[in-house]
């Protein structure tokens, strides 16, 4: 796959999906921001980066503060010259789970802000970037949650739902751009944030593997690998869609 000395920025890099997506990117010799809302688990993953001889540096932001988002292009730009696939994959779920009537306002506008908001900002700055580069990739973390209903999960649920709608829009808007603008749509993968929600609800287990036509969790390192095929150059007719993987549970 294509993306040896891409400029490529990951958010959320430091744990999870992000940190497997920052790694596969810098094994396969691209040059990567590892950037993260928490400096120190960025670093650890950039200096993982530096011990098996990959390209890494860290810039800290938080995906929620404009100016912050603004900060991690423009020194991206400043650093390396250009900037050729930005990867929107901070993301946070509600700190508890509850039916739409009894979900908390703080659960709602938390998540948005992330999730929805972050990704629109992320969007907006890379892509200006891009234009006057004349060219990049846009890779947006959904989830199987922004293509099916989930109960008890609201704002996650449209927050996702959401990338999936801002994916098509833009990638329309910036198809004769030579930007191409995919998402990727997880199901259950191992992470932090599926720790916690099992943390809160360990009887969840069983059920969600119950649910998983392949009775397993997805690997971060899997969705790692679909992220880097979409910004490579293999898939340069690709634009709009999202892949899902899921180990077929949308099925
Ligand atoms: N794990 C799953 O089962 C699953 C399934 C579908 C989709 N996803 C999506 O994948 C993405 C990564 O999730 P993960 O499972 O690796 O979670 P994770 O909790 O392991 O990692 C998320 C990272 O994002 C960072 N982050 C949180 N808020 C941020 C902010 N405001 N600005 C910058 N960074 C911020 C965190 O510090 C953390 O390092 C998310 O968008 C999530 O919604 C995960």
């Amino acid at each position: 796959m294509q993306v040896k000395n891409k400029i490529v920025v990951v958010t959320g890099a430091g744990s999870g999906i992000g940190a497997a997506t920052a790694k596969h990117f810098a094994k396969l010799q691209a040059k990567v921001v590892v950037s993260d809302r928490k400096e120190e688990k960025a670093q650890k993953i950039a200096n993982e980066i530096k011990e098996a001889n990959g390209e890494a540096m860290v810039i800290t932001a938080d995906v929620t503060q404009f100016n912050e988002v603004e900060n991690l292009i423009q020194k991206t730009v400043a650093h390396y010259g250009c900037l050729d696939v930005i990867v929107n994959n901070a993301g946070i779920g509600p700190k508890t789970m509850a039916r739409t009537a009894d979900y908390t306002l703080e659960d709602w506008d938390s998540v948005i802000a992330v999730n929805q908001t972050g990704v629109f900002y992320c969007m907006k700055i890379a892509i200006k970037q891009m234009l006057k580069q004349k060219g990049g990739t846009v890779i947006n973390i959904a989830s199987l949650a922004g293509l099916k209903a989930s109960m008890n999960n609201l704002s996650y649920c449209a927050s996702k739902f959401a990338v999936v709608g801002m994916t098509k829009s833009a990638a329309l808007e910036y198809a004769t751009k030579n930007i191409r603008i995919n998402a990727v749509c997880p199901g259950y993968t191992e992470s932090a944030l599926l720790d916690k929600l099992l943390a809160v609800r360990p009887d969840m287990d069983e059920l969600l593997k119950s649910v998983i036509p392949m009775k397993r969790y997805g690997l971060a390192e899997e969705i790692a690998e679909a992220v880097v095929w979409l910004a490579s150059d293999t898939t340069k007719f690709i634009t709009g869609q999202t892949i899902t993987l899921d180990g077929g549970t949308s099925l």
